[in-house]
């Protein structure tokens, strides 16, 4: 069984002016160690896609099941329950705590989930670790880069070990080169184990991911395998000569 199975599944706003399908009928299974690129056009349905999954939102129809868990069947507490402990969420705009250092950034999660203040900590700080971050615990967001302060928040992602990562165009906000760091470490993270799903709109960030889904108009029109370009620049054109690649811009 698929980590993430979608069948039908259905979101439609009502609104005074009509309906909007903001996703129509959407078949989607998502192995657990995958990493997924979904890709799509402003409007195509890709964060409705991320909420429901993220049982941030529910479906209109459809049926949804996380880890063998039809969402469902679940009520408002479970629901939450499921979300705290199975999935961590990374966003454009990092959405940290402004007077909050790292560490206290990264224990949110944890701060919810009822852990004790000596385990938040200590599990905040492996999670800064392992982002690169060990050394900047007591530094706030406006004290941190735009690339530091999204380890943060991946950080913060980490912490209560998911077994999904969902990032919502986690590089939007970021230049090329600091992007290619943050798809580096959800690289790394994957090899480790974790399943990703990044939505973006940039093919470049899209060549990361092994499998690229496509949506338009709440719909997929595309899903593809391909062997993921590395980028820590190990192999850059993602296992093909350069030649083979035309389109593909030379790294930095
Ligand atoms: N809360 C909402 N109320 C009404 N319409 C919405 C709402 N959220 C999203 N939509 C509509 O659903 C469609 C898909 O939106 P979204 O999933 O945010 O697209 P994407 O992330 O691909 O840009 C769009 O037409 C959008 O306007
Ligand atoms: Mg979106």
């Amino acid at each position: 069984m698929a980590l993430i199975e979608a069948r039908g599944l259905t979101r439609i706003h009502h609104l005074d002016s009509g309906r909007v399908v903001a996703l129509d009928h959407v078949d989607l299974d998502i192995e657990a160690g995958d990493m997924v690129a979904v890709m799509g056009p402003s409007g195509s349905g890709k964060s409705t896609l991320m909420n429901l999954i993220g049982c941030l939102d529910r479906p209109s129809g459809g049926s949804l099941s996380l880890d063998g868990m039809a969402t469902a069947d679940l009520d408002a507490n479970a629901l939450a329950a499921l979300r705290n402990r199975k999935i961590g969420f990374v966003f454009q705009q990092f959405n940290l705590l402004p007077r909050a250092d790292a560490a206290t950034n990264a224990e949110l999660p944890m701060l919810y989930a009822g852990v004790d203040a000596r385990t938040r900590r200590r599990r905040a700080l492996d999670a800064l670790a392992r982002v690169g971050l060990a050394d900047r615990s007591h530094h706030r967001p406006m004290q941190l880069s735009g690339g530091q302060q999204q380890r943060v928040a991946i950080a913060r992602a980490l912490v209560n070990d998911p077994r999904l990562l969902l990032a919502d165009e986690p590089t939007g906000a970021l230049d090329s080169r600091t992007a290619l760091d943050i798809l580096a470490l959800f690289q790394q993270l994957n090899r480790d184990g974790m399943t990703v799903v990044l939505v973006t709109h940039d093919p470049e960030v899209a060549r990361h991911a092994a499998r690229v889904v496509r949506f338009r108009d709440g719909r997929i029109v595309g899903d593809t395998r391909q062997v993921p370009a590395a980028a820590d620049g190990s192999d850059p054109g993602g296992g093909l000569p350069p030649m083979a690649r035309p389109e593909t811009a030379v790294l930095p």
